[in-house]
């Protein structure tokens, strides 16, 4: 290629120059997170980039030469945008809620622009459509929507237990004084003890509330993820010891200590885990695998990026019904007879303490995916 561009005269260099190298142009097109799909003017399919592959699951080999409108038959709305380029000639974007029907995925959230495409001569030459992927979008706006709720909550908390707490020490101290009065051996103690410990019980949950409203910042340290989950699935193993349950670490050796805050982590990942044993009836598996993430980088104005971790928590359990899956951050909503319905809203917070994000999949009887990406480095 360079030794080409050497003989040429000065005319065909102009011509092989960075912005007109064809190369450059399907370079970028190959590279680019976003489907490209083109129309030649009879509407069939040009091009098929390898985003629009991955987004549809489609090989462009498949593709090629498709009619757009067969393409998109039960697609309304992408229809209807290649049409106006396509027939009406002018460009048009549809930011709302689009969904890309998949054959075997679920549905992609995206939104797509399209526009005609002229030649040099200004006569129209077919349409292009581009088309983004928003999942990662829409799980942001899901964590985010979470931590409004937890920062009210902590708002909310911080002036109740204030409220709460001095009546509830004058409780306390009222039934300690009664329990004095009486006789250990008078049966009426009994109650001052159980008002006592009641008390204490309501204390105990305030102070929880406060915690996961107030924010504390996590002292960073390097944390190896390998020591910290197999210490958890020990513990695990041994609680689950009456139930046929397996326990699958599948550790991705190249992770070196991600830097967070080691106790948050474990106390993170023992809430997974523990939710996922305790999905587990009686037989079933919990897999936990770590592995970088090929994705996911974290920009924070002014810094380098940092590569991802995921880490995966996968049970054969009972799974979450769909209309429970957004209620399960709540705290205190919880399904279980001795469970206190904090362990997701808390493992939340930590998440998103250390810029990581948590995301849920989960099909009732089949069971729960749970993945966390934390940032390698802060
Ligand atoms: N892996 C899972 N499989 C099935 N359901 C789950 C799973 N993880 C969470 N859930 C559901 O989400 C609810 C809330 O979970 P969370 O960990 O916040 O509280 P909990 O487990 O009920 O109580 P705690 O964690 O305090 O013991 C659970 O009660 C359960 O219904
Ligand atoms: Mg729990």
């Amino acid at each position: 290629m360079q030794a080409d561009r050497h003989n040429k005269t000065k005319e065909e260099k102009v011509e092989a120059s960075p912005r007109t190298d064809p190369n450059l142009y399907a370079m970028i097109l190959e590279n680019i997170d976003r489907a490209v799909i083109a129309f030649d003017q009879a509407g069939q399919i040009t091009l098929f980039n390898p985003a629009a592959e991955a987004f549809t699951g489609r090989s462009s080999k498949q593709v090629l030469g498709t009619h757009f409108r067969d393409f998109f038959h039960n697609q309304e709305t992408l229809l209807y945008l290649a049409k106006v380029a396509m027939e009406d000639g002018r460009s048009i974007t549809d930011d709302e809620g689009l969904l890309l029907l998949r054959d075997n995925a679920e549905p992609l959230p995206v939104n797509a622009y399209s526009a005609p495409i002229y030649t040099n001569r200004g006569k129209q030459d077919g349409a292009v459509m581009i088309i983004r992927d928003l999942s990662r979008i829409r799980e942001l706006e899901g964590t985010l929507r979470r931590a409004d709720r937890l920062s009210l909550l902590g708002t909310l908390a911080a002036g109740l237990a204030h409220e709460i707490k001095n009546p509830l020490g004058g409780i306390k101290g009222a039934a300690q004084l009664l329990s004095r009065e009486l006789d250990a051996e008078h049966e009426l103690d009994e109650y001052t003890q159980i008002m006592i410990r009641e008390v204490e019980r309501i204390n105990t949950i305030i102070n929880e509330l406060m915690d996961l409203g107030s924010p504390h910042p996590p002292t960073i340290g390097a944390v190896n993820l390998a020591k910290v989950l197999g210490d958890i699935i020990l513990l695990q193993k041994e609680a689950a010891r009456s139930k046929n349950i397996t326990f699958l670490l599948q550790l991705d050796p190249s992770i070196p200590p991600i830097q967070g805050d080691e106790n948050l982590l474990t106390r993170l990942f023992l809430n997974l885990i523990k939710n996922a044993r305790e999905s587990i009836e009686r037989d079933g598996q919990v897999a936990i695998e770590t592995r970088i993430s090929p994705n996911y980088h974290l920009t924070s104005p002014g810094q380098k990026s940092s590569p991802m971790v995921d880490i995966k928590v996968r049970d054969t359990g009972c799974g979450i019904a769909e209309e429970e899956l957004d209620r399960i951050f709540t705290p205190y909503f919880t399904t279980k007879s001795k469970g206190s319905g904090l362990g997701l809203a808390i493992s939340q917070k930590i998440v998103e303490d250390h810029n990581g994000f948590l995301k849920i999949e989960s099909l009732p009887e089949t069971g729960t995916t749970v993945t966390v990406s934390l940032p390698l480095r802060r």
